[in-house]
């Protein structure tokens, strides 16, 4: 059964990272529930491309600068996948999510290749030395957080002087009805797949009918509807203007490298290293 937890107010501390972690996790979606489900993407694109895109970049860095791949925010592990796909040693690897059914499936993947997948909230410090890592990836989990300006100083300061961060996250437009109308690559016009914005029944049509080739079981296609539609209406996300992202980045004395958008269009694709 599908269970999103309630809204609840989250309460602000003087933490730097300005949460309360019980609360803050209870305001966002049920990422454990939404596992499952979320695993299904990675046979299709845009989702894939958008992960071969990130992990030939990380080969490309890794190859320069060999050292520990942190992937901050690693959910089901497809990230790690694309990485051991380019004969990168998964002992060279460390995901780390909050969610334990996105750890489970990441586990089950990777562990016996020797992976470090462990717990770790991107909200709170990270369990890391500084200087730790030669490659820090986020990919779509910047957003999810309560404060991005901290999650990245955090991994500026775990991140190696000759190091790299690649982030993906959607960017402040974005709009899920394009990424799915790239998910079944169909001839319809933008303006039908934008949509999904304009409520329930047009957002659950559209998910369906994005998906009606690859016969998901529609249990696993519903999680992905009310996944998507808590993340599009939640307030407790940050959907980053290029700019903020990039200011974000330089105040943590990251230099933005690369710039450009990535997955259908509807994210921001940064490679940054320390200035
Ligand atoms: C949309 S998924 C992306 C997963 C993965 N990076 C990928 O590209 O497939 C977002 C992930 O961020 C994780 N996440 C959300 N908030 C988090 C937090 N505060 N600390 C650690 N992980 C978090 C979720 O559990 C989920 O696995």
């Amino acid at each position: 059964m599908l269970t999103i937890f309630a809204r609840v107010p989250c309460i602000r501390t003087e933490h730097p990272f300005f949460y309360n972690p019980e609360e803050y996790l209870m305001n966002t979606i049920d990422w454990n529930t939404y596992a499952r489900a979320y695993d299904l993407l990675r046979s299709i694109a845009p989702y894939r491309t958008m992960h071969d895109q990130v992990a030939d970049a990380v080969l490309h860095h890794y190859r320069n600068v060999p050292g520990r791949i942190l992937d901050a925010g690693c959910g089901t592990g497809n990230l790690l996948t694309a990485l051991v796909a380019r004969n990168i040693p998964s002992a060279y690897m460390v995901g780390i999510d909050a969610s334990r059914d996105m750890r489970v499936i990441a586990e089950q993947k990777h562990g016996a290749l020797g992976a470090d997948i462990r717990t770790a909230d991107l909200n709170a410090p990270l369990p890391f030395a500084s200087g730790t890592f030669s490659v820090i990836t986020c990919i779509n989990a910047l957003y999810a957080v309560a404060n991005p300006a901290a999650t990245i100083r955090e991994f500026a300061r775990v991140l190696h002087p000759e190091g790299i961060l690649i982030v993906v996250t959607p960017h402040h437009d974005a709009n899920l009805g394009l990424i799915l109308k790239a998910h079944c690559k169909s001839s319809k016009p933008d303006r039908y797949w934008m949509q999904f914005t304009q409520g329930d029944s047009f957002a659950r049509a559209l998910i369906q009918e994005a998906f009606e080739h690859n016969n998901f079981d529609p249990a696993l296609l519903d999680i992905l509807f009310t996944a998507n539609t808590t993340i599009h209406a939640s307030d407790e996300k940050h959907f980053l203007r290029l700019q903020e992202l990039c200011d974000i980045c330089k105040s943590a004395g990251l230099t933005p490298r690369l710039v450009k958008t990535t997955y259908a269009g509807q994210a921001l694709l940064v490679h940054a290293s320390p200035t």
